[in-house]
Order: C-alpha cells, then structure tokens, then sequence
C-alpha cells in the first residue's frame, strides 16, 4: 500500500508550535502574515522578519515530537517492511517529524533549521538566531529556509508524481487554506483515491474528505496508525 500523507501545524500543535488559523491563539490572528511572511515584508523591514522567526527558531528547538509524530514514523517503517510506501509530505517548517523518527519527509514550505543565501541560493543548517548582518560564504545575506506567501512551495514535481502512484490520501492538522497543498486531496478524488482528513475541526475542504476524524493529532493519529496496520 502506498500512502500519502500531508500535515500541517495541527500535527506539531500538542508540542507547543501553535496553529496558524483555527480557535485559540492563532499565530495569523496575533501577527499579520503580509509584515513577517512575504518577500516584501523581509525588503522592507529585515530585522522584524528575522525577530519573528528567530523566536520560532528558538521555541522549535526547545520543543519535542509528540504521539502523532511517532505514529507516522512507525508507519512508515512497517508499510516498508510490507514493501508499500510513505510518502510525508509537511507543510511545517519545523523538524519533529524527523525527531519523531520518519526517515522522509518532504518539507514543501521550508525548514526553520536552514538558512538560505539570498544571492547564490545556498541552504545550509542554521540552528542560532539571524541578523541582518547575518552573510553566506559569498558574502549575500542569509534568510530563512522558508516558503513565504508569493513564492512557489518545494518539491511540487516529487509531490505530484508521489500523489500519482498513492493508493490513499490523508490529510493531517492542516485547515486547507493555503494553495496548493489545500487542493491536493481534490486531485487526489480526481485519480480515485480514497482520502481520510484527520483534525481538531472541520477543514475548510471536509467535503472532499470520504473519511473524516476529528479530535487532537495525539489521538486519533495513532489510533489510525494502528487501524491500517491491522489491515
Ligand atoms: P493552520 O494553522 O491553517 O491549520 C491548522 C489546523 O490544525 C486547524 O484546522 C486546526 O483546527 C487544527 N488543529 C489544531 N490543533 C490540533 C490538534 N491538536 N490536533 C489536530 N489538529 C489540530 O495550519 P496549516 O494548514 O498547516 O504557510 O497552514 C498552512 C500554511 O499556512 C502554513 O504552512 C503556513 C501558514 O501560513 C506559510 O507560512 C507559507
């Protein structure tokens, strides 16, 4: 069996990440997203961009994966072993999908942990808070390694191709706001895969959803880690 998964901040909210949109204490209802998260946003104002996500950066490394986390992780090792397939792909930038144990995770909206040169393009890890003087090898100056709104999300050739030979499609803690990843599970429908939405709430696309489990990531994501495994 080949599944695909795609997560979002719901999966990595019971460790302490907080959630972009849904109840609560939304990052995007505290911060506007068009001063911190855009290319624009970082011409215009470097050192505020790089406040906010240094203050990610640094609450990021000082959290841990939780249950759901974990659960992926095994399922990904035992669909191996029965020669099927996970293919993860996260629009979290933060790594606890990895510190949780999966081997593969496709990172379409960046990595917290990386910088990247704004001049020669290079990534490299980058684990201390940046400044405005913060400067590559080349001497460019040094962003996060992250998808801001405007930019085009990573991997997409490798997304779609994983999409095209999945036999399921589950959607993780994610709202379905953000395009493209919200219109995966509608090319999903269009190949005929069954598609599963586990979350707090209704998404914004539950409809498309053949199957749909609400509650915290900590519990419905093992519980249906261990259903398919019985299968
Ligand atoms: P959102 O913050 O939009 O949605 C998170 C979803 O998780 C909501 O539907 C919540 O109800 C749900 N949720 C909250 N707590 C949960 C829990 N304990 N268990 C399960 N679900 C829970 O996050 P994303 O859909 O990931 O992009 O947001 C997509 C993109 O929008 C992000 O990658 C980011 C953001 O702007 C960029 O920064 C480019």
């Amino acid at each position: 069996m080949n599944i695909f998964i795609l997560t979002g901040a719901g999966v990595s909210a019971e460790s302490g990440l907080g959630v972009f949109r849904g109840p609560g204490a939304a990052l995007w209802k505290r911060h506007d997203p068009i001063q911190l998260a855009t290319p624009e946003a970082f011409a215009r104002d470097p050192a505020l961009v790089h406040e906010f996500y240094n203050a990610r950066r640094r609450n990021l490394i000082a959290a841990s994966p939780n249950a759901a986390h974990v659960a992926l992780a095994r399922l990904e090792a035992s669909l191996a072993q029965r020669g099927g397939a996970l293919t993860l792909v996260t629009q979290n930038i933060d790594d606890l999908h990895e510190r949780g144990g999966s081997i593969r995770v496709i990172h379409m909206h960046g990595e917290l942990l990386k910088a990247r040169c704004a001049s020669c393009g290079a990534v490299s890890d980058y684990r201390d808070d940046l400044a405005v003087d913060s400067r590559c090898d080349c001497d460019g100056a040094l962003r996060p390694h992250v998808v801001w709104f405007g930019e085009t999300p990573l991997y997409m050739d490798e997304i779609y191709a994983a999409l095209d030979v999945a036999d399921l499609f589950v959607a993780i803690g994610t709202s379905g706001a953000v395009y493209p990843a919200a219109s995966f599970v509608r090319e999903a429908r269009a190949k005929g895969l069954r598609c599963c939405e586990l979350n707090l709430e209704a998404s914004e696309n539950a409809e498309e959803f053949d199957d749909r489990r609400y509650g915290p990531a900590s519990e419905t994501v093992p519980s249906w880690v261990e259903e398919i495994l019985a299968r």
